[in-house]
């Protein structure tokens, strides 16, 4: 049961400061441990401002809040502190899935009013939510005379950071999160270089700016990641840099066929502007300040979803050995090859199969310029007996998972997603991989704007109506709404495995995964595809291959949080492989998760509990440089025997070099034993811990070093 605590400090006063007393019209709130302090205020010009201190050192210097709009002035100085409230709430909630099943929901509110002094008397409050682990803030228009429509030209919120910062970013795209993490001060984010990129169907930089989450570190090895929560009906915001002052400004994502930002009718909120705060970098994964940031689930019933592992006709396109398309005449996609999968998921405790390529219309995907109307979503090509797989995998225990590739053409799936959940409905598939590859049709929409925000929302709730979870390729952002929305199980939005199959750049770099622990899981479930054993790519790829050790790829089930988890390679590449045994084992639910130790770019190691048992699992990973890395199982239940099977990079295991050198071992463990986690190059270890049996304690030994 959830527990929930209100005290309402002040109940909303409208209190009017005469002009002469600036220094007074200051409001304080605090985190509940007192540490993470918020002021708000009025700069000099009568602008709403705010800072931000932690321990008593300001990290966000004062910075300033405003709109402008397209047909009214903009929304900036010459306002007054016109009312406050202040709320506290503790309480906890359950996740029905995630990466934890209790989360703690605690914080202090402010909210204060700002109304302007002449003209219409226009006025917003602003809102300040401040946990111990960071804070959200955002603007909320309640119904007024003076303000009734509103075309954003842009938001102007600032976060005047106090120093150069080390900082993990990637540019400020309109169109894809799919970039490689830079690892510069803030001095030297050069967001515009990146513009053009070879590997990308579409992508635009328009500013010197980021995307979010964006994660820095400060000289006193504090760190900052910057994001936003609730993200409804309005654009993704970038963060456009100033290298010379470290000012980051909001920087709405646009729109070249209307003109402005956002267009909002009164009443309305905007998204959450978020930091999370933390003295450890795996403080910030730990973190749920997202999720908190976001409302209680709207769906009575998710039974109908489970957390899964899968297997795909996916990776067979991508390394060029079959296709998606049928002209080709290498066509994937078949009834044989999808019960083939079926088998070999069924065999290895693996509960979905990802289908790419099975309805028509492939032939016209990539490339096209008249996209509208190219793929059907209830057509399959004539070698796919669809109704047959689906009775196949339901005598198998095998829940197939729908795929709609859109190319980017989302006005054409909107005209058919009744029709397209309803036949996933009629065979019984319960999740949907839904994909925008390609400049979005119509011209002069982006994929990160308010237009294709809403579309992606409706394509959500319209799942959610049909009983489909959603795993979106090319996706919004996430911004944490699968607590209010849990059907939006997972997505894409980041370089994921398959840059490694074709990137002409060399793939994803070793130090790609430990940066993105940091940065873009923050934000939520990622489907990056791990378990690639064939690391080279041989015969398929001779000039690509994935940049780790086959150990690390192992370690990713666990430091990587999905729902939904891809046994990624062809089957062909486990058969035979004794690795494959973590995959049948690992959890996809946790009870709870800690992180071990961790640098941003560098290292990371996290241990998960699985939900409704008493199994551990443990991940490590490293960039292109090997460590070893002490870690206590003081997770453990006091007093109980563990079994371990650790399954680690070999002595000479190198990503390049050697990648699939891996030993395996067993032993027991406790709560009080420590171990030494031996990382290769571009390597990872990964160990399930399962509680130990008779037998176990008759066979094994202590771990010893
Ligand atoms: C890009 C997605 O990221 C990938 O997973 C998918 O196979 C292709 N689009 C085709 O939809
Ligand atoms: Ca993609």
């Amino acid at each position: 049961m959830a527990r929930k605590t209100t005290f309402t400090f002040l109940a909303l006063a409208m209190l009017a400061f005469p002009a002469c007393q600036q220094e007074q019209e200051a409001l304080d709130v605090s985190s509940p441990s007192g540490k993470l302090q918020v002021r708000l205020l009025l700069a000099p010009q009568g602008q709403p401002a705010y800072l931000v201190t932690y321990d008593g050192k300001t990290i966000i210097d004062t910075s300033t809040l405003g709109f402008e709009f397209r047909d009214a002035p903009p929304l900036a100085g010459g306002m007054e502190l016109a009312g406050q409230a202040q709320n506290s709430i503790n309480e906890n909630w359950e996740m029905p899935w995630g990466e934890q099943r209790m989360v703690v929901n605690h914080y202090n509110e402010l909210s204060a009013t700002f109304r302007e002094t002449s003209g219409d008397k226009r006025y917003y409050n602003i809102v300040f939510r401040v946990y111990d682990d960071g804070l959200g803030f955002r603007y909320e228009f309640p119904e007024q005379p003076g303000l009734k429509e509103a075309s954003i030209m842009d938001e102007n919120t600032q976060f005047q950071l106090t120093d150069d910062h080390s900082c993990w970013w990637q540019p400020g795209d309109w169109d894809i999160y799919e970039h490689l993490y830079n690892t510069t001060k803030i001095s030297g984010i050069d967001a515009i270089s990146k513009r053009n990129h070879p590997n990308l169907a579409q992508t635009y930089i328009p500013e010197n700016a980021v995307n979010t989450p964006v994660t820095m570190k400060t000289a006193e090895g504090l760190y900052l990641s910057f994001h936003e929560a609730a993200l409804y009906d309005y654009p993704d915001m970038t963060l456009k840099v100033d290298n010379h002052s470290f000012l980051l400004q909001s920087e709405l994502v646009g729109s070249d066929r209307l003109g402005y930002k956002a267009e909002k009718t009164v009443p309305f909120t905007t998204p959450w502007r978020t930091l999370q705060v933390s003295e450890t970098a795996g403080g910030l994964i730990e973190s749920r300040l997202i999720v908190n940031l976001n409302e209680p689930g709207k769906l009575d019933d998710v039974s109908w979803f489970k957390p899964t592992k899968y297997v795909g006709i996916w990776w067979e396109m991508h390394l060029g050995k079959s296709s998606w398309d049928m002209a080709s005449g290498r066509h994937g996609a078949t009834t044989e090859n999808a019960k083939a999968y079926i088998d070999f998921a069924a065999a290895n405790n693996i509960g979905g199969l990802l289908v790419e390529g099975w309805n028509t219309g492939w032939e016209h995907w990539i490339g096209f310029e008249d996209r509208e109307g190219v793929f059907d979503f209830v057509t399959p090509y004539p070698d796919y007996n669809i109704e047959e797989v689906a009775r196949y995998a339901r005598e198998k225990g095998v829940q197939l998972i729908m795929h709609h590739e859109t190319s980017a053409a989302p006005r054409t799936y909107d005209q058919q997603l009744d029709t397209a959940f309803a036949l996933m409905k009629k065979l019984g598939i319960h999740s949907v991989k839904t994909g925008y590859v390609g400049k979005i049709i119509p011209k002069g929409e982006y994929h990160h704007g308010q237009w294709m925000v809403n579309h992606y929302q409706r394509v959500l709730e319209t799942a959610a109506r049909y009983q489909v979870a959603v795993n979106a390729h090319e996706p919004i952002k996430d911004t944490g709404i699968r607590r209010t929305w849990p059907n939006f199980i997972s997505r894409e939005g980041l370089r994921g495995q398959e840059f490694n199959a074709w990137a002409s750049d060399g793939g994803n770099p070793p130090e790609h995964l430990p940066i993105v622990a940091f940065t873009r899981m923050l934000a939520g479930p990622i489907d990056y595809t791990p378990g690639i054993f064939n690391i080279k790519l041989s015969p398929y790829k001779p000039d690509n291959q994935v940049n780790t050790t086959l150990a690390q790829q192992l370690a990713l089930y666990v430091v990587i949080y999905s729902p939904i988890q891809m046994a990624a390679d062809l089957p062909e590449s486990y058969q035979s492989n004794p690795a494959l045994q973590f995959i049948r084992d690992v959890g996809v639910d946790w009870e709870r998760s800690e992180v071990l130790n961790g640098e941003v770019g560098d290292f990371v190691t996290i241990a998960r509990q699985e939900r409704g048992t008493d199994k551990w699992f443990l991940g490590s990973i490293t960039d292109e440089n090997g460590r070893n890395l002490r870690v206590k199982l003081d997770f453990l239940p006091a007093g109980k025997q563990y079994a371990a099977t650790l399954y680690a990079d070999g002595p000479d295991a190198h990503w390049n070099e050697d990648p699939v050198n891996f030993t395996i071992r067993k032993f027991l463990v406790g709560a009080n034993t420590e171990m030494e986690l031996r990382l290769a190059p571009g390597g990872g270890a990964a160990m399930s811990l399962l509680p130990a049996t008779e037998e176990d304690l008759q066979a094994l030994k202590a771990y010893e070093e």
